[in-house]
């Protein structure tokens, strides 16, 4: 379903996610396969994730890129995968977890500070030891970083913004 660039980056996040799980007492199977399917969506075309997913928002129509995470989980859903918590994990991999979610968190963790990606390494740091404070930081600074350039942020990442207890 990927490129093969990208399966190398799945394969970290899924590794990573996996091990943030683990020191952090989360579910680290799930962590892993979540990491595995995470970007299963990612090489579509345009038109096939805007049909998989229609557009919730401005943000979505404009960006069909945005969708890739709740494109995945319908795919998923087509092919008879049911772990609610995994296909979560999935769908908000774009946007940020949903609160309650622990093994979405991971893999949203490991996905933003995977070594491939060259950014974040304090965050990929500080989740081995305390996620929520990795997500704080993660979230917290995507938020700040759009608004303070006036660029519309995702409903879906204000609300993980919200539910962190975090303030604009
Ligand atoms: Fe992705």
């Amino acid at each position: 379903m990927v490129k093969p660039r990208r399966f190398e980056h799945v394969m970290r996040v899924a590794r990573l996610a996996h091990d943030i799980a683990l020191a952090n007492g989360i579910d680290a199977d799930r962590a892993y396969a979540a990491g595995i399917l995470h970007d299963v969506a990612r090489d579509l075309p345009d038109l096939e994730l805007l049909r998989l997913a229609p557009p919730e928002c401005a943000i979505d129509a404009a960006h069909p890129l945005a969708l890739h995470g709740r494109a995945g989980r319908t795919l998923l859903e087509r092919w008879g995968f049911t772990d609610r918590v995994i296909l979560e994990a999935v769908e908000d991999h774009t946007t940020g977890p949903r609160a309650g979610n622990a093994v979405s968190a991971a893999v949203y963790i490991a996905d933003v500070s995977e070594p491939g990606r060259g950014v974040n390494e304090d965050i990929r740091e500080l989740a081995f030891t305390d996620v929520d404070a990795a997500l704080r930081r993660s979230i917290g600074s995507k938020v700040r970083y759009l608004q303070g350039r006036g660029i519309e942020v995702h409903p879906r990442t204000l609300l993980t913004f919200e539910s962190l207890g975090l303030d604009p």
